[in-house]
């Protein structure tokens, strides 16, 4: 804790303050802070792990643009508040990690829990709010434009290809009888991403990691925490996250009001899928391959790994029928 309190005492004045670790999320490490006057949440992403650039690297051209939709759009009160360092940036780091304040929310994440009805309209009220939102706002959107690339791409297939014997055997074990698949969902998605570099589609700004572990419910405001995705996108990249809930119809009606005109494109809303579920993958295999790992967590990567691998057919079109049963 000591290396914590030198972060929070030279980068943001605070002192005697007390930390305490949090349940974090698939990023970084969380903790509350607390002096004698307020509450924040620290988020330190740790330099070790292999993911950490991804997450980080945008955080300069992120929140401030986070900072924009609090001051100036009908988010206000709905996004967490960052505070600046001294020097007035939105991060700082030491040799172990790049940390990130915020002001506390006083609430709870709704995680396993399903949205009610008032939920689900605030929901659908802010994405509706947030897509009404792109390149036109005064602030640099250039870093976070959508350009239907995704660098870990090219390193899963490599992955599957030439440098498969290089793998630890247990992954390859597991990986085998989805390599095919893997292999054409890859080809599927270089031909979706050529199709959509060509095509015109409006862009707006976008959340791309809507999951309830992202909501929290804070007195009666739902709030959308955790912007690092934060793109100018087709709004597919959002919706992508919604199609299959049971609540799709309801969220889309009362998006529709502000967005009448919409209708999906399906060949986005394929691409977005697809990347999701290729960056999943490469998640669990990179952390397997490359990140030093407790033998519980090197478990626990195993059984999340398996678990995307069974959930292939999940995207349209694919098929796992020729992978052996795995019981
Ligand atoms: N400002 C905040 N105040 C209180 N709790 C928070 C705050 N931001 C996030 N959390 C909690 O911490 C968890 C992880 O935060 P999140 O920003 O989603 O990190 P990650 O990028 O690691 O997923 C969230 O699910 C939520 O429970
Ligand atoms: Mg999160």
């Amino acid at each position: 804790m000591n290396a914590l309190q030198t972060i929070l005492s030279t980068h943001y004045g605070l002192e005697n303050v007390d930390i305490s670790p949090q349940q974090g999320g698939w990023a970084a490490l969380a903790y509350k802070v607390t002096d004698n006057k307020q509450s924040y949440f620290l988020k330190a992403y740790d330099k070790e792990r292999a993911s950490t650039s991804k997450w980080t690297a945008l955080i300069d051209s992120y929140v401030p643009i986070t900072v924009w939709l609090m001051n100036n759009t009908d988010l206000h009160g709905k996004i967490p508040v960052p505070i600046q360092t001294n020097n007035g940036f939105y991060k700082c780091e030491d040799d172990h990690g790049i940390y990130l304040l915020y002001a506390y929310i006083d609430g709870e994440t709704i995680g396993k829990r399903t949205l009610t009805k008032g939920q689900i309209h605030q929901f659908s009220a802010m994405l509706s709010e947030l897509h009404s939102y792109g390149e036109e706002i005064p602030l640099d959107t250039h870093a976070i434009k959508e350009h239907f690339h995704a660098p870990f791409v090219p390193l899963l297939k490599d992955a599957l290809n030439k440098e498969y014997d290089r793998l630890p055997s247990d992954v390859r074990e597991r990986l085998d009888p989805y390599v095919e698949t893997i292999k054409q969902i890859i080809v599927t998605f270089y031909n979706l991403s050529e199709c959509l570099k060509n095509t015109i589609l409006r862009m707006a700004l976008c959340h791309t990691d809507l999951h309830n572990w992202n909501l929290m419910q804070a007195g009666g405001q739902l709030m959308l925490i955790d912007w690092e995705g934060l793109k100018l996108a087709p709004v597919e990249a959002d919706l992508m996250f919604l199609t299959d809930k049971p609540y799709f119809d309801e969220f889309m009606t009362i998006y529709r009001k502000s967005h009448p005109d919409y209708v999906i494109n399906p060949n986005a809303l394929l691409f977005y899928q697809i990347r999701r579920k290729l960056e999943d993958l490469w998640e669990w295999i990179e952390q397997l391959a490359f990140d030093s790992q407790t033998e519980q967590e090197r478990a626990d990567t195993h059984d999340s790994l398996q678990k995307e691998l069974e959930e292939l057919d999940s995207i349209p079109g694919v098929s796992t029928d020729t992978a052996p049963s795995t019981d």
